[in-house]
C-alpha cells in the first residue's frame, strides 16, 4: 500500500520553545497508527501541524502524494485530512444535526449525498439520531465525542487524526467509541490516533510511534511495543 502520509525531520516551535525536534513518520493507506507519549511530549503539536493549524519551522510533510506546504490550511479538509481535536471542538450552540451538516461544508457532491451520510452516522451512533435536534453542548462527554468523530467523518476524510478520544470518558463508552473507530477504518479511512491510554492505543492499532520530548523514541508493530519492557515501564504502568 502507498503512503498516505510521510513526515521528514519535522520541527515545530512555539516562539523560542521547540516542541517538535525533528520527527520522521509514515502512514500507509488503510493503516491504524498510534502516537503515544507522556504529557507535553508533543503529540497534539504534531497533529495540529498535520492539520495545518501550526506551521513547521523545518521539515517536509507529504499528504496523499502532495507537498503539504503547498496546500492551503483551509483546503486540507477538502483534500481529505480531518482532525478531531483534543476537547472535541464541536459547536455547542448548534444541534447535533447542524454540527453534522457543518462537517460537510467542504463537500460539493450535493445535498442527497450529505443527507445519506448523516443517516450513515446515525446508523453508526444511534445515540446521535435520538438527539439530532438537541444542542450539542448539552450532551454528555461520550455523546459529544461521538459527534466530534461523526462530524469529522462527514468531510469524507482519507486520513483521520484523533487527539485523545478517550479523554474523560467512562471505560464502557471508550470501548464503544474504539469499536466504532475500528469499523470506520475498515470502511476505508486511515487513522492516526493520539492516546494517553497507551495500552488501548496499542491494542487497537497495527503500528505505533512513541514520542518523548519532541523526538520519536521508539517505533514498531503495536504488538511488539506492548511487550517492550521500556514501554511497559514508562507507559503501561507495569
Ligand atoms: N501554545 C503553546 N505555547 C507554548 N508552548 C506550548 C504551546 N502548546 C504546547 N506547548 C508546549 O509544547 C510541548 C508539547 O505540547 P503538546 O500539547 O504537543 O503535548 P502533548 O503530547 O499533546 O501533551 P498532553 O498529553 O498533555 O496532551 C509542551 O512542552 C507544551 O508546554
Ligand atoms: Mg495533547
Amino acid at each position: 500500500m502507498k503512503n498516505i502520509l510521510e513526515v521528514r525531520d519535522l520541527q515545530v516551535s512555539y516562539g523560542a520553545i521547540q516542541a517538535i525536534k525533528g520527527i520522521d513518520l509514515h502512514i500507509r493507506e488503510g493503516e491504524m497508527v498510534a502516537l503515544i507519549g507522556a504529557n507535553g511530549a508533543g503529540k497534539t503539536t504534531t497533529l495540529k501541524t498535520l492539520a495545518g493549524l501550526l506551521s513547521p519551522v523545518a521539515g517536509q510533510i507529504t499528504f496523499d502524494g502532495k507537498a503539504h506546504a503547498a496546500i492551503k490550511s483551509y483546503d486540507l479538509i477538502r483534500q481529505g485530512l480531518a482532525l478531531v481535536p483534543e476537547g472535541r471542538g464541536i459547536f455547542p450552540k448548534l444541534t447535533v444535526y447542524e454540527n453534522l451538516e457543518m462537517g460537510a461544508f467542504s463537500r460539493t457532491d450535493g445535498k442527497d449525498a450529505i443527507q445519506a451520510d448523516i443517516e450513515r452516522m446515525f446508523g453508526i451512533f444511534p445515540r446521535l439520531k435520538e438527539r439530532a435536534f438537541q444542542l450539542a453542548g448539552t450532551m454528555s462527554g461520550g455523546e459529544q465525542q461521538m459527534l466530534a468523530i461523526s462530524r469529522a467523518l462527514m468531510g469524507r476524510p482519507k486520513l483521520l487524526l484523533l487527539d485523545e478520544p478517550s479523554m474523560g470518558l467512562a471505560p464502557i463508552i471508550v470501548q464503544k467509541i474504539f469499536e466504532t473507530i475500528v469499523e470506520v477504518v475498515k470502511g476505508g479511512v486511515t487513522l492516526l490516533l493520539v492516546e494517553q491510554n497507551a495500552r488501548l492505543a496499542l491494542q487497537t492499532c497495527q503500528r505505533a510511534y512513541v514520542i518523548d520530548g519532541g523526538r520519536i523514541a521508539l517505533e514498531g508493530q503495536a504488538s511488539d511495543l506492548l511487550h517492550n519492557e521500556q514501554v511497559q515501564k514508562a507507559y503501561l504502568g507495569e
